[in-house]
């Protein structure tokens, strides 16, 4: 292991925010984790992976850990499912394409997210009607404290919409070391009941959709809305669809009926955030190298330069606009690096 000093982040976060590293190490085993963790000289940790869901707004004044160990693994087959173990260092829609070209099905809704395996758990990332859930069959962690491996059934990660036991109070004890899935060999449960798969599968003809035609269809519906990081530096959404109560909701409606929304439950209602954010006049609004992507308002984009704080204070401002012009409050989805 080699501990490298003053590293630029820059392209280690997909943001392309610039700030500096105080120390740095490049982790490429469990066993590399272990010792990495155990060294007293730098007390402050700090841990990075895909650097897909990250704002950094200053420079990391601590080692940091840069989770990048490899491997796919057969661990259980029958003739109709597969259990895969994927380390956290593989990249996630390299991993996809993987399970596809293997004829494993499960996955294909969420091609082409940015970011490593590992840290999808966390958010409990999900697109197109199917979120990491689904498949998820456990992972595996080291408690930072112990250096001890840990495994995590589903029903111990308490997944929510983009929220798992890691960012709640399980939120800075544990690094996961590999996510293990259940995908399926025959049989597979597409889904393809969002409307915007509907459609692209619609236009390319395509009637009996095989896993490998909807991911396409995914991949050419991000494409179209979605800023590539490597053009354009952004995290995603930026935040999350705010889910209101049925009385807030009522409200809402009544004052903009042509509102989309999503109803959670009898008593709860997700409206999405990028219309609200449209709405407030910020789609395709660019401040100075901060902006708001112009296919799809959700995402805020770095032009080049931007610093985190610029992003952030880009962030605030939408915040406080869509509370000024709707009551509602909206919540990042990116973390944010203070
Ligand atoms: N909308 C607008 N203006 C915009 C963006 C969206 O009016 O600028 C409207 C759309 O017309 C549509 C609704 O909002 O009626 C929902 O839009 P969309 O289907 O694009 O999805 P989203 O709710 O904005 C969520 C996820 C995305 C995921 C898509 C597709 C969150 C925070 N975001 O976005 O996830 O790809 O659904 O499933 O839940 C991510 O988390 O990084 C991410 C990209």
């Amino acid at each position: 292991m080699e501990i490298k000093t003053n590293v630029s982040l820059k392209t280690y976060n997909t943001f392309g925010i610039d700030a500096n590293a105080a120390f740095f190490v490049e982790i490429n085993s469990v066993a590399e984790l272990k010792e990495a963790l155990q060294l007293d000289l730098y007390p402050a940790k700090f841990v990075l992976s895909g650097g897909s869901n990250m704002l950094l707004t200053k420079d990391i004044d601590a080692l940091v850990l840069y989770v990048n160990m490899k491997g796919i693994e057969v661990i259980n087959e029958t003739s109709e499912h597969v259990i895969l173990r994927v380390m956290a260092g593989e990249n996630w829609h390299q991993m996809v394409l993987w399970t596809l070209d293997n004829g494993y099905g499960g996955l294909e809704n969420l091609s082409l997210i940015p970011g490593n395996t590992g840290t999808a758990p966390i958010q409990n990332i999900g697109a197109y009607g199917v979120e990491l859930k689904d498949t998820f069959h456990q992972c595996e962690a080291m408690t930072i404290a112990t250096q001890e491996l840990q495994v995590f059934s589903k029903e111990d990660c308490q997944f929510g919409y983009r929220d798992s036991y890691f960012k709640g109070i399980g939120k800075g004890k544990h690094i996961i070391t590999s996510v293990s899935f259940q995908l399926t060999k025959t049989n597979h449960a597409t889904n393809t009941s969002y409307g915007a798969i509907e459609k692209q599968l619609q236009k390319e003809g395509v009637k009996k959709p095989t896993i490998k035609d909807i991911s396409n269809a995914v991949v050419a519906i991000r494409q179209s809305k979605l800023p590539d990081p490597k053009e354009i530096g952004n995290s995603g959404s930026f935040f999350k669809n705010p889910v209101i109560s049925l009385e807030a909701f009522k409200k809402f409606q009544n004052t903009y009926p042509e509102a989309p929304f999503y109803k959670i439950t009898e008593t709860s209602y997700k409206v999405p955030a990028g219309w609200l954010i449209e709405q407030c006049g910020f789609k395709g609004k660019r401040f100075g190298d901060a902006g708001v992507h112009a296919k799809q308002a959700l995402v805020l984009v770095n032009y080049g330069n931007a610093t985190g704080q610029e992003i952030l204070d880009l962030a605030r401002k939408i915040q406080q606009t869509v509370r000024d012009q709707f009551d509602i409050q909206i919540e990042t989805e990116v973390n944010i690096i203070k």
